[in-house]
């Protein structure tokens, strides 16, 4: 594992998209995991500079992120999708039809769930997959539970990611209580994982993760058996 603290904010979004970058250079048709929340925004922002600047070409690569909320339409601004598009599918030549998130309005959620890790191993796994942590230890919206969940399902959001997501709604009874997640196949089964943190508030959940036991009670404890982890921290907001 590669654990290592820059001194801004800015300086992790420049490693995390030179990183990202890099993988797209070496393997065009890459299948990148991406992440949602508030962290992965500024990388976003650079990697579509590259796109504009000519310098890193989209067309081909494939994108399957972590997670939905249960119940929202894509359509709806606090969704997922939504989040995907303006942050990042909108501002790249990416094919829209080669990015996924799961479909939090399925009528079926399981089914949708286990399309979600058939089309997984279609397309032969994820080459990297970016990750930042809740303050739970949750990865995607793996919640800390007694068993590491291994298949894309749908989980019951714990109080207190209700309470951290929240800034992103009106007031926190407007945030969903359930959301579709991937397992720990598609995450642990990444060829690479990035994962990018920010905040002093995430230094004791980090620490616990990759320097304490590993337990599904801190869901991305799991990723210290992984052979090939960056982890990229500042401190700074
Ligand atoms: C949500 C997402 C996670 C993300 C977490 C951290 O809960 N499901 O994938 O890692 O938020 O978000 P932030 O970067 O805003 O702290």
């Amino acid at each position: 594992m590669k654990f290592y603290t820059v001194e801004s904010y800015e300086k992790l979004c420049q490693d995390a998209s030179a990183i990202i970058a890099e993988q797209i250079k070496s393997k065009p048709n890459t299948v990148l995991g991406l992440a949602t929340g508030s962290t992965p925004i500024g990388t976003y922002k650079k990697l579509a500079e590259m796109n504009k600047a000519g310098e890193l070409d989209f067309s081909k690569v494939v994108t399957i992120n972590l997670d939905e909320y249960a119940g929202i339409d894509a359509s709806n601004d606090q969704s997922y999708r939504y989040f995907m598009n303006k942050n990042l599918f909108d501002n790249i030549n990416i094919d829209k039809n080669n990015t996924f998130v799961p479909n939090g309005k399925a009528e079926d959620l399981n089914k949708e769930c286990e399309a979600y890790d058939e089309r997984i191993k279609a397309y032969g796994g994820i080459d990297l997959q970016l990750l930042g942590i809740g303050h739970d230890g949750h990865i995607g919206f793996n919640e800390p539970d007694s068993v590491f969940e291994t298949k894309t399902h749908v989980v019951k959001l714990t109080d207190m990611t209700i309470k951290a997501n929240a800034r992103f709604f009106e007031n926190e009874d407007e945030v969903p209580k359930s959301a579709l997640t991937m397992g720990m196949f598609g995450i642990f089964n990444a060829k690479k994982i990035l994962m990018i943190v920010n905040g002093k508030e995430k230094k004791e959940i980090l620490e616990k993760a990759f320097f304490g036991p590993i337990t599904p009670e801190v869901p991305a404890s799991i990723l210290q058996l992984h052979g090939d982890v960056t982890v990229i921290y500042t401190e700074d907001k």
